[in-house]
């Protein structure tokens, strides 16, 4: 996997406020890079300082391997960026909007007019194209933003939580659209606190808190890693002759209890032992209604990692 950009010793103070602690990271080629953290985690400090926007205290960040600083102007050509407060012209058509920003990148005549024509109809406002954004809804401004950003086709697009505050709808087709992007070829990187987002879109996490990362994987790795156990609920017909005690002569059974009628069993994860467990109720007699298990999701790898809720 080729490198794009990487990240050193990348440090940032609001005086006396440490809000970015000496991180390191690399974004490779092709990848949908989802930055996960709660508000305040210093999410938007690295999207700026990777931007340009803003300097940091210390560290470097390299493009293909060069410090940016030496060749700003060339770095910045190939970044696409929606930033996490919304910069439109509300008085403008939404094409004029895509064609002030698109402009700036250098394109002009009729390779800017299909460059336009092309971003428009990737974020499904072609048939909108001479409203003024101010008649626009806030789901329909995100994704003119990101028009305004991809249209002059960068290598790495820069998304800092554009999904707050808009309907489901807008929200699916953002998201469907980063793995549009994706497909085209582009690097994505992309800062929430929704850990659904997360799960739905990205190839790799960092995970963020109080300015450091403190994890790093895929969907699927950082599961593995901090979540050794499952949860089966199991539905049954009567829990008269049942113990929850009958439970532990099972091998991987932590915890189990009953309610009602349903049977809760904490069990090691990496031991199958679903088939035993639905033997001891069957020699019982006890009919089964049904059985879910709950899936690790990445609030329990933040839970277990901080001891706090993604979302406070
Ligand atoms: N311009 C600024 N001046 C002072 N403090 C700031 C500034 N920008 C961000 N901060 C502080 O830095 C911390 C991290 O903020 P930010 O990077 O915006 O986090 P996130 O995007 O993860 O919510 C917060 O405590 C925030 O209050
Ligand atoms: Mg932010």
């Amino acid at each position: 996997m080729e490198n794009i950009l990487t990240v050193r010793n990348l440090s940032k103070s609001f005086k006396e406020n440490k809000v970015l602690k000496s991180i390191d990271f690399e974004v490779n080629q092709g990848e949908i890079l989802c930055f996960l953290g709660p508000n305040g985690a210093g999410k938007s400090t690295t999207i700026n300082i990777l931007t340009a926007a803003l300097q940091s205290d210390g560290g470097e960040v390299l493009y293909k391997g060069e410090k940016i600083g030496g060749r700003l102007h060339g770095y910045k050509k190939q970044l696409g960026v929606v930033p996490q407060d919304i910069a439109l012209y509300e008085e403008l058509s939404a094409e004029r909007n895509v064609r002030f920003f698109t402009s700036l990148y250098g394109l002009h005549g009729k390779e800017l007019d299909a460059a336009v024509d092309k971003a428009l109809e990737f974020a499904e406002l072609a048939d909108k194209r001479h409203d003024k954004v101010k008649t626009f809804s806030g789901g329909m401004k995100r994704r003119l933003n990101i028009a305004c950003a991809i249209a002059h086709s960068p290598d790495i697009v820069i998304m800092d939580e554009p999904t707050v505050g808009i309907d489901p709808q807008s929200r699916n087709h953002i998201l469907d659209s980063i793995k549009r992007l994706r497909e085209n070829g582009m690097t994505i990187l992309y800062t929430t606190h929704y850990m659904e987002e997360v799960e739905a879109i990205s190839t790799r996490i960092i995970i963020m808190d109080h300015g450091s990362i403190i994890a790093e994987g895929t969907n699927e790795s950082l599961k593995e890693e901090f979540q050794n156990e499952k949860r089966y609920f199991i539905e049954v017909e009567d829990t008269m002759s049942l113990n929850a005690n009958d439970f532990y002569s099972v091998e991987g059974v932590k915890n189990a209890a009953i309610k009602d009628k349903q049977i809760q069993i904490i069990s090691l994860k990496g031991i199958e032992n679903l088939d035993r467990i639905i033997a001891l109720l069957s020699d019982k007699d006890i009919k089964i209604r049904n059985i879910s298990s709950e899936t690790a999701s990445l609030e329990t790898v933040f839970l277990k990692l901080t001891g706090r809720k993604l979302r406070d």
